[in-house]
């Protein structure tokens, strides 16, 4: 790994053994972008990949041929001569929003240094990355503006982020920002989003980049159930196992734009930030404007290459503290078994039921608190509803602890019903427009966080209940939106920095807890997946990924979730059926057999299955705590997408080769159908497995080029004792090293 500046060509070459990425001060003393790709030579001087011409109907710069407009950039402003969206833009005193930042110096050192307030990538240790840090500024306003890129030593990934600073007399307000922004040579790729709705979240949609601009966003206060900060640009031809890839990665949980601009010459511009619509940022003298960071992956080896380059990078060194490399306890959640309808006795039948078939953690979700029988009051009031808890949290977590197993809680700590003595005692405390109506989400209203006062005092309720009581896991939720963003504590020329404040806000809180109270593990969670993001994962390793718990439609949302996101940090539970958000009857092993690809647990009353069941739930626990090692931190490979197929497959393999777990699920039967072959992937060729379904050994280049045999009994009449299979039929195989 390295970063070299070749002085005479006025270049910067960062690279390490798979990737190169390359900068060049150009004669006008802005940054151009020269390359981003798979590592090639060094050498003194890459200039020829910067080309000019004098092209008709160009605006030009002093030289003839030098338009910015065809000019592939690295930080690029509007508006002297590039008419593409910028990556800045500076509202100044007198009106103007035009910038020329050159450059003036640059450090490289060892590690990567932290972002004040906000989640990022991180090293242990200096020789893990090197960070090139340039420092650019206006002269005329004197602005300073500092843009910060690391590369890994042993990753195909590049961190980047960026830093304003103001020295000067004068304020400017800051109305765009974005954490990255990159201009390749051509524009032969495929977009990939990851969109959809509440409970249907990271559907992935695929599509050809066309000239002009293709976006997804959120304006929503989190980063949104409706799309994801992250977005892979792959060359048509690549798939799930080979071919150029670039995944961009937003580490950042409020409002956010990620976005391609095709040029009229093909020239592609991807960027990514925070979301320029609604958003103001003044720096006034003497202050500074630190930008979310973003990553950026690059993969000669498909899809999987890519996204398991962000799995890595994700769950060692975004994700902290002492849950990141802990297997996670397989849990029971009361949501689904009793929504708002419990007292402690029947909490400790359910926990104690749990715990007979082997669950370690029983969780005590919504409506333990205050006055909340229903989700229309109470919310704020962070103290035991003793009606309910007569011994309150405290009491009631001994008693779980008793039974031989942790506890865990649900809190929302960013809300507020209208309903609650927290917002009688302070109404001024939420986010509302004077003189406007505030719109409520399921009840409530969001709590100004960009206040410190406000995340102080939810700081300080929270935290003598952690501090009394034995609690080990806390999910974190988020239910509504934000709408009429105003804060009254700030005044009118700030107002447009409120969404930004407000998430800054919930890190602070985030930050907080999990410093004095290190040993906690937290799962977020907004109304399911409307903030499974990177930033997220830094404060918390583990996120519930959808409200939808039903089996099949988890399928294509952990298939999507994981291209950008680690396995270990998908909450996924076996829930009851007939499914309450679809109403669909799923086989009992199903559920299980997709659950199991995360952290794992249930989500129903285990009282109410009959003993068959009873045991499968035992053999399912038993199973997930022998394999998740493998699953939660092995190699996760998607081998064939339920987008595109009926029939879908993942599977992972242990850091050693040794062991490895396909997940086979068939959405709808079928009959008559032809003979079946899943080629697996990530095996040792030279090895013997044993297929433990099969009873039977293969090598591993067996397995990955024959293909593991998957033929069922649908495709003819099945013989005598052999399984019959149904609608949202699925397999587990068991492969094991001899
Ligand atoms: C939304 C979450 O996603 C659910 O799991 C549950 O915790 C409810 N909120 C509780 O109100």
């Amino acid at each position: 790994m390295s970063i070299q500046f070749h002085e005479s060509s006025r270049e910067f070459h960062l690279y390490n053994d798979h990737i190169s990425y390359i900068i060049k001060i150009l004669a006008n003393g802005q940054l151009g972008q020269l390359y981003f790709g798979k590592r090639i030579h060094d050498r003194d001087s890459f200039g020829y990949l910067l080309e000019i011409a004098h092209r008709p109907m160009s605006a030009l710069q002093q030289d003839f041929r030098f338009s910015l407009e065809h000019v592939r950039q690295e930080y690029p402003a509007y508006g002297t001569t590039d008419f593409r969206l910028p990556a800045l833009e500076l509202l100044q005193e007198n009106g103007s929003r035009l910038t020329n930042f050159t450059y003036e110096s640059y450090r490289v050192f060892g590690g990567k240094p932290k972002l004040w307030g906000l989640p990022a990538t991180y090293t242990e240790k200096e020789e893990e990355a090197d960070t090139l840090e340039l420092t650019l500024r206006d002269k005329l306003l004197n602005i300073k503006l500092i843009l910060l890129y690391t590369v890994f030593s042993g990753e195909s990934a590049i961190a980047r982020s960026a830093r304003f600073e103001n020295p000067s007399e004068r304020p400017v307000q800051i109305t765009r920002a974005m954490s990255m922004s990159l201009d390749l040579p051509d524009s032969d790729y495929e977009w990939i989003q990851f969109s959809g709705a509440w409970s249907r979240e990271r559907q992935v949609k695929v599509r050809r980049l066309e000239q002009g601009i293709q976006a997804v966003s959120s304006a929503r206060g989190h980063s949104s159930h409706n799309h994801n900060p992250f977005l892979v640009l792959k060359r048509p031809a690549a798939d799930e196992f080979q071919g150029e890839v670039m995944g961009f990665s937003l580490v950042y949980s409020g409002n956010f734009l990620a976005q391609a601009e095709v040029d009229t010459y093909q020239v592609t511009r991807v960027m990514m930030g925070i979301n320029p619509f609604s958003f103001t940022w003044k720096l006034d003298r003497g202050e500074t404007f630190q930008v979310p960071e973003a990553v950026m992956v690059y993969s000669d080896q498909g899809l999987n290459g890519m996204s398991q380059t962000f799995h890595r990078l994700y769950r060692t060194r975004l994700a902290r503290g002492v849950w990141r490399d802990r297997v996670r306890p397989v849990l029971l959640n009361n949501w689904e078994a009793t929504y708002f309808d419990f007292d402690e006795e029947k909490l400790v039948r359910i926990a104690s039921a749990a715990k007979e078939d082997g669950v370690e953690l029983f969780v005590l979700d919504d409506g333990w608190f205050g006055a909340r029988s229903s989700d229309s009051a109470g919310l704020g009031d962070w103290y035991a509803n003793r009606e309910r808890l007569p011994d309150g949290i405290k009491g009631l977590s001994e008693k779980i602890e008793a039974l031989g197993m942790k506890f865990g809680l649900w809190v929302e700590l960013e809300m507020v019903n209208p309903d609650s003595d927290l917002y009688r005692a302070h109404p001024d405390w939420v986010l509302q427009t004077p003189g406007r109506t505030s719109s409520q989400g399921r009840n409530q209203l969001v709590l100004d966080f960009s206040r410190q006062e406000v995340v102080d005092y939810i700081y300080d309720r929270i935290a003598d209940i952690l501090s009394e009581s034995k609690v080990s896991y806390i999910k974190w939720d988020m239910n509504r939106s934000i709408t009429e963003c105003y804060s009254t504590a700030f005044p009118a020329d700030r107002q447009g920095e409120i969404f930004h404040r407000y998430i800054l806000g919930v890190y602070s809180l985030y930050e907080r807890l999990i410093q004095n109270f290190p040993e906690i593990l937290f799962e977020s969670c907004a109304s399911g997946g409307a903030r499974f993001d990177a930033g997220m994962l830094y404060y918390a390793p583990q996120c519930w990924t959808s409200d939808d718990s039903d089996g099949v439609e988890r399928i294509k949302i952990q298939y999507g979730t994981s291209f950008g996101y680690p396995v270990v940090s998908m909450g996924a539970h076996v829930s009851a059926t007939p499914n309450h958000q679809l109403f669909r009857d799923t086989p009992l092993d199903t559920r299980g057999n997709v659950a199991y690809f995360g952290a794992f647990g249930y989500e129903l009353d285990l009282q109410k299955l009959t003993d068959r069941e009873r045991e499968t739930v035992r053999r399912q626990i038993a199973f997930m705590k022998q394999y998740r090692q493998v699953i939660q931190f092995g190699t996760f490979y998607r081998l064939q997408s339920p987008f595109e197929h009926n029939i879908a497959a993942w599977m992972v393999v242990s850091e050693d080769r040794k062991t490895a777990i396909v997940g086979y699920y068939k959405i709808l039967n079928d009959v008559n159908c032809e003979f079946r072959r899943m080629r697996l992937k990530g095996l040792d060729g030279d090895r013997k497995y044993l297929v433990e379904e099969k009873d039977e050994w293969f090598y591993g280049d067996e397995l990955m080029n024959t293909g593991l045999i998957t033929t069922d009994a649908s495709s003819g009449q099945a013989a005598p004792g052999e399984e019959f299979c149904t609608d949202f039929w699925s397999k587990l195989y068991v492969l094991k090293a001899q």
